[in-house]
């Protein structure tokens, strides 16, 4: 689609986006669902902040509870919708039917990723990928669409539908208005954010974290995965990474519900996604609640940790 001029991008509204798009009318409504789902999240997230009422004593069962209010609200959503025939998550033991069975889609959620940093008044999110086929078929033969929504000193989402990745902000009047359009990242950027332990790194994992900051990578790492990827896709580079580590040699997050979509709109941002050798995409899940050990970002860094993860360099 021809580059929208900044001065008319106010009016690009998420509807008229995807319809400009031409993204089907069923997947242009669930993505539409969805996004105002998120507007109930972070109203959710408000309301059950006690810090306001300090009761913060309380407050941890409250966190708690985030995850578990946010998923009810998301599958409410999505009952019925018309679009969804079945709907799994970071918080259901398994995948639960949601309408009748002929609909289009399969939605997988984690419905609010970071919620132990609500109290921190750090920025949390929601992470949605959506099916058509099963999802344990791997995410480059199942995902048509992934989003994420970002509840900040803004609410933001990013949606690609195969379509490019495509920044929203929720304005004062409660409308997702256009705000990057076809993000693209660069070769290579200058963040690095690193999960996991460093005594629990393997040594290649070390040696590649060692080549990053002889390069100078500026150390960016909230604890939450959604803002910790978005700022890789806004700033158009850098690399995210929670690894295999000692012990747990799958990593910490989760295939399903938190990497195949990242993965799906950093590969539509022109960036790649993978375990630390194949795609992440092109992985097939074995379980629902799949861990895998992930590196997201621009080319350069990612290719660069196949090397050293490979055995292919030691040079630091
Ligand atoms: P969730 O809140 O959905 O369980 O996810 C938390 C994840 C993810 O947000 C983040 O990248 C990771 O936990 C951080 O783990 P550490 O606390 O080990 O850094
Ligand atoms: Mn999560
Ligand atoms: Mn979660």
């Amino acid at each position: 689609m021809e580059n929208i001029s900044d001065a008319t991008k106010q009016f690009i509204d998420l509807r008229r986006h995807m319809w400009m798009a031409g993204i089907e009318v069923d997947l242009r409504r669930l993505i539409w669902q969805i996004a105002v789902t998120g507007k109930y999240i972070s109203s959710k997230i408000q309301e059950s902040n006690r810090k306001l009422a300090g009761f913060e004593n309380i407050y941890g069962e409250e966190q708690l509870a985030l995850d578990r209010s946010s998923d009810e609200i998301i599958k409410q959503q999505l009952a019925f919708s018309g679009f969804v025939r079945q709907y799994a998550s970071e918080e259901q033991d398994s995948i639960i039917q949601v309408g009748k069975g002929g609909e289009k889609y399969i939605v997988t959620a984690d419905p609010l990723d970071g919620s132990s940093l609500v109290d921190t008044n750090l920025a949390i999110g929601t992470i949605i990928g959506i099916h058509r086929e099963s999802i344990l078929t791997g995410g480059d033969k199942s995902l048509v669409a992934a989003m994420y929504v970002t509840y900040g000193p803004l609410i933001t989402m990013i949606y690609s539908a195969g379509n490019g990745s495509h920044e929203f902000v929720l304005n004062r009047e409660g409308e997702y208005v256009l705000s990057e359009e076809n993000i693209t990242l660069g070769e290579r950027g200058n963040i690095y954010s690193i999960g996991g332990l460093r005594k629990d790194w393997s040594q290649e994992h070390l040696n590649y974290i060692r080549r990053l900051e002889k390069e100078g990578y500026k150390l960016r790492y909230s604890g939450g995965f959604v803002p910790d990827i978005n700022q890789i896709l806004i700033k158009r580079g850098g690399v995210f990474t929670y690894p295999a580590l000692k012990g747990t040699p799958n990593g910490k997050l989760r295939l399903i519900f938190e990497l195949q979509p990242m993965a799906f709109l950093m590969e539509q941002a022109g960036g790649m996604a993978t375990d630390g050798r194949q795609s992440i995409l092109s992985i097939k899940p074995e379980t629902l609640d799949q861990r895998c050990p992930i590196y997201i970002g621009s080319k350069y860094e990612v290719e660069t940790a196949k090397l050293f993860l490979e055995g292919n360099t030691t040079t630091i």
